[in-house]
């Protein structure tokens, strides 16, 4: 999703603000741009349909500098991948823009200012906030902050923006509206950015805008207003997070190196959750609200949601509490059954994702406030919103496609269950005791499912000629199937579908052909026969199967059809998920390898999606 960079100093801003949005290109971006107010006090700016190393290479090749500046990464969605489409944009060369978000009655607003004589000369929604501070800014003779404080009774949407104008040279104006922005103080320089790891090679005094928050800032100060135009104190806080990016180092792909750092995310995970189920770990008020709750409603998104129907089938044995799953983009919109017993629990690798931190704003607005985030990233809109959080310990996350995240998620997800269970008495001491020695096994096991990467590899090599798949699994593996198809379709484009494997008789088995390869999750102590069966159905069609099984006496058919590849046995079945999962990232990191796609940055998809 877009990215926004900005800054004044007394130094050339523009590498300060390239290598910003260098960092913010794990968001995923098709385009780039930057505008400066050079030293004869003109505006100009630099766009590139390319990488952010390119801008770099023009802007060198160019002289192009400035102690003013603002800078977007943009991932399209009002009209192409074309030049005259990147931010930042212009109005009359003396206003430029730089938009992250959505403005929903940009089709309104532009009509009404073409009828006031503005030229459009791109098909985004955001030329018409720029065309529109110019109104406020050089037609009504408002100052910029004014201009700004304006235009936001007019803009419909989600946005966060960073503007700059000729006419105002030693200021930025940017704003946070439903859409986050950090500013970053630094000596003698202010910048602002879209997420916190791009300031922090220049500062690490960091302070996260709220909703409505307009900010200028200049040299040597900053100003903050809220929604209300009230002038309001906020102080700068030290972030935690490390300035080191994170590199490839042997790997190849970011995805690649993600998966195999899986045995060190989760154990660094389960260092910190430590050897006893305690419920400190979510929060100061954790024990009282897990104490009064009887319910749990999950909002996520994508492999996020995933995590969650994972850990449904956990909630409702483990602590044998009802548990609903829902996908945030269809949570905000309908009516919500809520009630005060219920905990909310939000998850989010990046926690930025728009739809799912709409929802936790709207279940704070109806005054429930038993939010717990499960987040993979501290500071994030997400956790600093929720009553709750815990932070996953996977690490940064670069690959669009989730792997780390996901199966840290899932860790925290069953020690959450365990301790809601011995807080209501479902757990005893000794049970206690033998999961957690279990949960401190998992780092090896996974270790121990990579070494399939040789026979994934091979399948891979089947599968990549293939234009549709199915994975089938039942109770926890069916959401593990649906992660699998999500992973696949993603990096390797090839249509993948997910079912409950008792639904194939239900419809999908009419598809079951000799050409149709099935990927069949069948783990020995989760319905192991029932799983059979359904093999055999499919089987029995001609169906190519792949059965992956940690049962070593598995009693298949001897069938030149069927190919089982052995998992790690000997561990609880509530792991099972966790190791299973392992494998079918591993094939869609081959198949999208042999096919020959952008692995870490696959076509259309963003690491953040922060607008709806
Ligand atoms: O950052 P989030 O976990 O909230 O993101 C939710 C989804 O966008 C994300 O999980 C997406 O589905 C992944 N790219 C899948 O690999």
């Amino acid at each position: 999703m877009c990215g926004i960079v900005g800054g004044v100093s007394e130094r050339n801003v523009v590498s300060v603000i390239l290598e910003g949005l260098h960092r913010l290109e794990y968001r995923g971006y098709d385009s780039v741009g930057i505008a400066v107010i050079d030293e004869t006090q003109n505006l100009i700016r630099m766009r590139s349909v390319n990488r952010v190393t390119t801008l770099m290479e023009d802007c060198k090749s160019h002289n192009f500098k400035g102690n003013i500046g603002i800078g977007h990464t943009r991932w399209a969605t009002h009209g192409g991948v074309t030049k005259h489409n990147a931010h930042p944009h212009f109005s009359h060369n003396t206003v430029a823009v730089v938009h992250n978000g959505i403005i929903e009655n940009y089709s309104q607003k532009k009509i009404e200012l073409k009828a006031l004589g503005y030229e459009f000369v791109s098909e985004t929604d955001t030329e018409v906030i720029a065309h529109l501070v110019h109104f406020h800014h050089i037609k009504k003779h408002k100052s910029l902050l004014q201009s700004i404080q304006d235009i936001t009774k007019e803009l419909v949407g989600g946005y966060a923006l960073g503007v700059i104008s000729q006419t105002s040279p030693n200021e930025i104006i940017c704003i946070s509206n439903k859409a986050p922005l950090t500013l970053g103080v630094g000596i003698n320089e202010m910048y602002f950015a879209s997420d916190v790891m791009a300031l922090l090679p220049v500062t690490n005094k960091i302070i996260h805008l709220e909703d409505g928050d307009i900010a200028v800032l200049k040299l040597n100060e900053y100003s903050i207003y809220n929604h209300t135009g009230e002038k309001i104190k906020r102080s700068p806080v030290t972030s935690s997070l490390s300035a080191l990016g994170a590199e490839l180092g042997k790997y190849r792909h970011f995805m690649q190196k993600e998966i195999f750092e899986q045995p060190l995310a989760i154990s660094d995970t389960l260092q910190y959750l430590g050897t006893t189920f305690d419920a400190d770990k979510f929060g100061a008020k954790a024990i009282d609200i897990f104490k009064q709750i009887n319910c749990i409603q999950i909002i996520a998104c994508g492999t996020s949601y995933n995590a969650g129907m994972v850990a449904k089938y956990w909630f409702e044995e483990i602590v044998n509490f009802p548990c609903s799953v829902d996908i945030a983009s269809e949570y905000r919109y309908k009516n919500v059954i809520v009630n005060h017993n219920q905990l909310f629990i939000f998850i989010s690798q990046s926690g930025e994702t728009a739809d799912t931190l709409a929802c936790i704003k709207h279940i704070h607005e109806l005054n429930l406030h038993n939010t717990l985030a499960i987040c993979n990233v501290a500071e994030s809109s997400i956790t600093r919103l929720s009553t709750l959080n815990i932070i996953t310990k996977a690490g940064v996350e670069i690959g669009v496609a989730s792997t780390k995240a996901f199966s840290t998620q899932l860790i925290t997800l069953l020690y959450l269950s365990c301790t809601l269970a011995k807080i209501h008495n479902k757990l005893s001491k000794d049970t206690e005791e033998e999961l957690v020695n279990q949960f401190n096994t998992l780092p090896a096991i996974i270790t121990k499912t990579l070494s399939i990467e040789t026979e994934m590899k091979r399948i891979a090599q089947d599968l990549k000629h293939k234009e549709h798949l199915l994975l089938i699994g039942r109770n926890v593996m069916y959401p593990i199937a649906l992660e699998g198809a999500l992973k696949i379709k993603e990096i390797s484009y090839i249509h993948a579908e997910s079912y409950a494997s008792g639904e194939l008789k239900h419809g999908p088995l009419s598809l079951i052909d000799k050409n149709m390869p099935i990927i069949c999750l069948a783990p020995s102590k989760i319905l192991y026969d029932k799983t059979m069966s359904n093999i055999e159905e499919v089987l029995a069609r001609h169906g190519i199967v792949y059965i992956l099984t940690d049962n070593p006496t598995h009693n298949l058919p001897d069938c030149h059809m069927n190919t089982v590849i052995d998992i790690p046995s000997n561990t609880s079945k509530y792991l099972l998920p966790i190791i299973y999962v392992v494998p079918l990232q591993l094939l869609a990191y081959h198949t999208a390898l042999a096919k020959g796609t952008d692995v870490d940055k696959p076509r259309n998809l963003a690491k953040s999606v922060t607008v709806e």
